[in-house]
């Protein structure tokens, strides 16, 4: 199973993913921890790319989804095979929302991503850009307010579309884990608690 955690950068995804593996462990569930951009020459490619800053938002988008297909077959599948539970901090709506909003192509990103598995469950961590922008005391990557509210809204579209969970990630550490716990472990066949 692949369970993707997504939400705009200040969301809080790492903390999160991270805190949901140890509890499915504690649960008895193989689980592992995995992220995109991946740590892979594409995956610095495309850090550089987002350092500096103006690149071409189609490139970008081709270089994120072959970031994804290394991904998959190095570190995604394998898990899988191994009857791991992949808890991937971002996936690929991440694409949908971020390349779809950049390019204004969102049905060619889409395509190019046809490799891609849906995420058997996918959490957003829903947080107002103010308050992202707010928590996030390293320089953001896309900073432009405008745009992450873009995102946003291309994050909520795909919740009422069904792809996705909506978790308010606005509250505490502890009260976004309660609910994230809440939406993921019943369809693990897990009881609801923290
Ligand atoms: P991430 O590693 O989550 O950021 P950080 O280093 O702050 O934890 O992701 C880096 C940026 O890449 C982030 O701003 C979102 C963006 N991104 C996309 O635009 N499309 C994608 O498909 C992915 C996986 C990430």
């Amino acid at each position: 199973m692949i369970v993707a955690i997504e939400g705009i950068d200040g969301a809080g995804k790492t903390t999160q993913a991270k805190r949901l593996v140890r509890f499915l462990r504690s649960k008895g569930v193989a689980a592992e921890y995995t992220s995109e951009p991946t740590g892979s020459a594409l995956g610095r490619m495309i850090k550089s790319y987002l350092r500096r800053g103006g690149a071409n938002p189609h490139l970008l988008a081709l270089l994120f989804a072959a970031d994804r297909i290394y991904h998959l077959n190095k570190v995604v599948n394998p898990m899988l095979e191994r009857g791991q539970v992949v808890v991937c901090d971002r996936y690929l709506y991440s694409s949908y929302a971020y390349q779809g909003v950049m390019t204004g192509s969102p049905l060619w990103v889409r395509e190019i991503n046809k490799m891609a598995p849906h995420p058997d469950i996918a959490v957003l961590l829903d947080i107002s850009v103010e308050e992202a922008l707010r928590r996030k005391k390293k320089r953001i990557r896309f900073e432009d307010p405008g745009f992450l509210e873009e995102v946003r809204r291309e994050y909520l579209r795909l919740c009422e579309a069904g792809l996705m969970v909506k978790v308010d990630a606005g509250g505490g550490v502890d009260v976004v884990f309660g609910e994230l716990v809440r939406v993921v472990a019943p369809r693990l066949g897990l009881r609801p608690s923290a």
